[in-house]
């Protein structure tokens, strides 16, 4: 059975992209009851800013290679990230850069879909289009069909769920094809 691992890349408590992908692992747990999801909390993989100098003396912190080690572990991961200034927020590249650092490289190979969410418009699908780069380049199979969740402050009800049934649809659609993807 496939294993997929599932990360909001936002540290806030009351992130949007935290309630995105609870919404996830809910329908995916209805869809597609074959996959195992390990939904999982960047929050709990704390790491400093990357150095050189801190990977010389101290080697890989131990929240890179707990991250690292649950990414081997998976055949595919689902992240949600927001959009800062139109692109990938520095803790989501700080954390691929810190996790390319550990040997053998638990990135390449594994298949990703990629989730954001922002309050504006543009449901932070310029971040998506950045964020490809970095993992495409070092070898992430990142899925060609991203979703976008605009207006996100409004989009949840007091329990968290996604309010818009035609949003849930949207979300499943993607959801379902990456699951068939992942095979
Ligand atoms: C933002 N935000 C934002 N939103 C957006 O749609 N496009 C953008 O370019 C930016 N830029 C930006 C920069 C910085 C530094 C911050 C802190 C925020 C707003 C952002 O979407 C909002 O804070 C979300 O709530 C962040 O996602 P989480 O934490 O709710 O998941």
């Amino acid at each position: 059975m496939a294993k997929v691992i599932m990360v909001a890349m936002s540290l806030r408590k009351e992130s949007f992209n935290k309630k995105l992908i609870v919404n996830a692992q809910s329908i995916l747990a209805k869809e597609k009851p074959e996959l195992i999801t390990d939904l999982l909390l960047f929050n709990d993989y704390s790491m400093p800013v990357y150095d050189g100098d801190i990977e010389t003396q101290h080697g890989i912190p131990d929240g890179v290679k707990n991250l690292g080690k649950k990414i081997s572990d998976a055949d595919a991961i689902i992240l949600s990230t927001p959009e800062y200034n139109g692109g990938i927020p520095g803790p989501f590249k700080n954390a691929i850069d810190w996790v390319s650092r550990i040997t053998p490289m638990p990135w390449p190979g594994k298949k990703l879909l990629l989730l954001g969410a922002s309050p504006g418009g543009l449901g932070a699908i310029r971040s998506l289009g950045h964020s490809r780069v970095p993992l495409d380049s070092i070898g992430v199979f990142v899925y060609p069909e991203m979703f976008g969740l605009a207006r996100a402050d409004a989009a949840f009800d007091e329990s968290g769920k996604l309010k818009d049934a035609s949003t849930e649809e949207r979300l499943k659609k993607i959801l379902i094809k990456f699951a068939n993807y992942i095979g």
